[in-house]
């Protein structure tokens, strides 16, 4: 049986960080300009806790401004549209992140929609959305610009007329990579939970995108023989091994089942290690782009 090829985040993204990390001390250097992220916690996630400390250590080691806020999950609209309205307008901030999901009570979408779309970094705003569908340019969301990284780095210039499948619908993931495959000349399919005969549908894929948010529903006699594999999926589940789970450990696997996956598949990100190591370096890339555009440069 053969091995799939494992699309490794981590050269590409430390790769990706340093690109970003060049250009940010030329623009220091040239212009004057330190880019500036600002990134929003509200309440007490333990799993946001860690992207959220992640995304301030990394934009700080690549050069940036980084400010992070974190507020208590009894923050109330008007605090949190408050604080997003003044990063708005705050000349040291070009990207501005407010990490979801919000605590009950909170509505994502008027939080998102009072981001500044050009400081809108994660291109979750209905105007950044919109000129994406359009194909102009856009701020693209981190997970699908990283995952879109990682799709080219394996077939190079070979994604015009490849099938692809996306197994998910999500305005953060789902939606957004489909428009990016669409842009690349892929013939797209959106599957969902209400997709009939999911797994004869992925089978028609030569590049299957799984961002579901289900521990390892891809099978692997869901997977065509050959095809290209990204798991967009982080889920933390319990180990197998009692032991460690009667001692309450966890660990993290995607939506595909990996190993049985990875003899069927020619390529196949793991998890962790894959996808989500390209988020956070893609969030850099957007704060960089946001910053240039902000202050009309290049
Ligand atoms: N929560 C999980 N992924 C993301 C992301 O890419 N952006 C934001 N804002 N929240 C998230």
């Amino acid at each position: 049986m053969s091995q799939a090829r494992i699309i490794d985040g981590k050269p590409l993204s430390e790769r990706l960080q340093a690109e970003v990390a060049a250009e940010v001390a030329q623009l220091k250097a040239k212009h004057g300009l330190t880019p500036g992220l600002a990134v929003v916690l509200v309440g007490e996630d333990p799993a946001s806790q860690i992207y959220v400390r992640s995304k301030g250590e990394k934009s700080k080691a690549a050069g940036m401004h980084s400010v992070t806020h974190i507020l208590p999950a009894d923050t109330t609209m008007e605090t949190l549209i408050g604080l997003v309205e003044a990063l708005n307008v705050d000349p040291t901030i070009h990207g501005i992140l407010v990490q979801l999901p919000l605590p009950k009570g909170l509505d994502e979408k008027e939080v998102i929609t009072a981001i500044n779309p050009d400081k809108d970094v994660d291109g979750l705003h209905v105007i950044n959305a919109g000129r994406l569908s359009q194909g102009l340019p856009s701020l693209v969301p981190c997970t699908p610009l990283g995952s879109m990284i990682m799709l080219r780095e394996t077939l190079g210039d070979t994604l015009a007329g490849k099938r692809a499948v996306v197994v998910g619908r999500s305005v953060l993931v789902g939606r957004p990579i489909a428009q990016l495959l669409l842009q690349a000349d892929c013939t797209v399919t959106i599957a969902h939970s209400r997709t009939v005969d999911l797994p004869a549908v992925c089978r028609e894929a030569d590049i299957l995108v799984a961002a579901v948010g289900r521990p390892q529903m891809i099978k692997a006699d869901w997977v065509k023989p050959g095809a290209t594999v990204i798991d967009v999926g982080i889920n933390r589940v319990p180990f197998s091994d009692p032991v460690k789970a009667a001692a309450g450990k966890t660990k993290v696997v995607g939506d595909v089942a990996y190993k049985a996956v990875s003899e069927v598949a020619g390529a196949i990100t793991p998890v962790p290690g894959g996808v989500g190591l390209m988020t956070v370096a893609c969030l850099l890339q957007n704060t960089l782009t946001a910053a240039k555009r902000i202050a009309g440069i290049g």
